[in-house]
């Protein structure tokens, strides 16, 4: 029995899943071969996502696919109460609402795998995490997982390295088809969306401080340029977990390539009108940070989990923490500078009601990969591991991209195809 906060508010809820579905032609496409091949059926998907529209078509996908869903959202503060309602109303299990306390959210997790699902989706692996720790008893029947977010990745990785990982998880972030256009375009235009309807303010002429200058941190920054901020990136120097990739100091150095000033947050912090966390990591912007910034900075985080700026330290600072109004509040420092904080912290993109989440056309690029990621896993038998996308799907979600568009790219002539192969051909 789904629990959402009104189940009134479907008829809201359904129009928005009909904007979505219509400006989703890449899951409808997938779809359609899944009604006819009913890769899930019989089998029943548990699902941990942000609970709004474009997420709302991507679990219709599975059912057309044959698969019992059950849902619950992967934020406290993410789910677009409306249209929960409208999906409770499809026959899928819906258990979450915008304003969850965070008992609440494990709890509706907890629900969703009552469900004693066979395939899992997570985004930021709260859901994983709770069955390796406290529903062991399901790890027999789970076939596998994907994985949406960086962070979630982020941890699996360690998971995998400590031997803890009883199950495969397909890293769906780290495709090319969903972190180059997810991560950076749809979060850029997401996240200064969201700072916007919050705030009503004028980027152009501010400040603005990026720290991460990762896939995420990079659209931002270009977004903000765009409108006219002056920005200025702040990177660290080292790898954080990850042995492959760029550095922090080489993001570093791209972004000061790229045109935008950089520098450490010690420095930044009584420059910038608006600071804006992308790094997944943890207290990003701490103490000696709050103590140097003007009166009427903005704060906003766009990382996964809210522990990116030091809220705790923040309140301490204050003598005063009011709600200003949806997705704002003031804290009055004891000298009388203000200092806002959008969203309590939490992904100012998707934190509802100034959040929307990304764009719907990214988001049918990334649950296109999802959707096939779920089927692949479903029909094979793959060890308990972290396990990339097949390139094949990666490569069909960025033609089938292009293909809706009508976009048609020439394939390389059998000659071109040979010389690239080869090695004795030079000068
Ligand atoms: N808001 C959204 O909708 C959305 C979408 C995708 C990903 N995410 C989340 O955003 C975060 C970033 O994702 P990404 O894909 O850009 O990751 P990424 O790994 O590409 O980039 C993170 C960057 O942060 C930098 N960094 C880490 N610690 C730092 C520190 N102390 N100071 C300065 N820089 C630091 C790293 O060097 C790296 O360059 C993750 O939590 C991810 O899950 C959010």
């Amino acid at each position: 029995m789904s629990k959402v906060k009104d189940s009134k508010l479907s008829k809201e809820g359904l129009e928005e899943l009909e904007w979505a579905r219509e400006n989703m032609p890449m899951l409808a496409r997938i779809g359609e071969r899944f009604e006819k091949e009913r890769p899930f059926k019989g089998m029943s998907i548990g699902v941990c996502l942000h609970l709004e529209k474009k997420t709302g078509i991507l679990l219709e996908t599975l059912m057309r696919g044959g698969a019992k869903v059950s849902a619950s959202s992967c934020n406290p503060l993410t789910t677009d109460d409306r249209v929960a309602a409208a999906l409770a109303g499809e026959g899928i299990e819906v258990y979450a609402w915008a304003g969850q306390n965070e008992k609440e959210y494990y709890q509706n997790i907890n629900r969703v795998l009552d469900s004693e699902p066979d395939l899992l989706i997570d985004d930021g692996c709260d859901q994983i995490f709770m069955v390796h720790m406290k529903r062991k008893e399901l790890i027999g029947k789970i076939k596998g997982a994907c994985e949406e977010t960086t962070t979630g990745v982020t941890r699996l990785r360690a998971m995998e390295k400590a031997g803890k990982l009883k199950f495969p998880v397909v890293a769906v972030n780290d495709a090319y088809s969903k972190f180059l256009f997810d991560n950076r375009f749809g979060t850029a235009q997401s996240t200064l969306d969201a700072i916007m309807r919050a705030t009503n303010k004028l980027l152009a002429g501010k400040t603005a401080v990026v720290i991460g200058f990762g896939w995420c941190g990079r659209g931002i920054s270009e977004r903000l340029r765009g409108v006219g901020a002056n920005v200025i990136v702040v990177e660290t120097s080292g790898r954080l977990g990850r042995e492959e990739g760029p550095a922090g100091q080489h993001k570093a150095l791209e972004a000061l390539y790229s045109g935008f000033r950089v520098m450490n947050l010690e420095d930044a912090a009584p420059e910038g009108d608006l600071f804006i966390t992308s790094t997944g990591n943890i207290n990003i912007i701490t103490k000696k940070h709050f103590e140097k910034m003007k009166d009427g900075a903005i704060l906003a985080n766009a990382g996964h989990f809210n522990n990116e700026i030091d809220i705790g330290e923040l309140a301490k600072m204050s003598s005063k923490r009011q709600r200003v109004k949806e997705n704002v509040e003031r804290f009055v420092m004891k000298d009388g500078r203000r200092i806002y904080l959008l969203s309590e912290g939490r992904l100012v993109n998707l934190a509802r009601p100034s959040g929307q989440g990304h764009p719907i056309e990214i988001m049918d690029g990334s649950f296109s990969v999802q959707a096939l990621s779920l089927e692949f896993i479903s029909k094979s038998r793959l060890p308990p591991k972290l396990i990339p996308v097949p390139r094949e799907i990666d490569d069909e979600v960025a033609e089938l991209a292009l293909a809706v568009k009508g976009i048609k790219l020439s394939k390389p002539t059998k000659e071109q195809q040979e010389y690239a192969a080869s090695w004795e051909e030079g000068t």
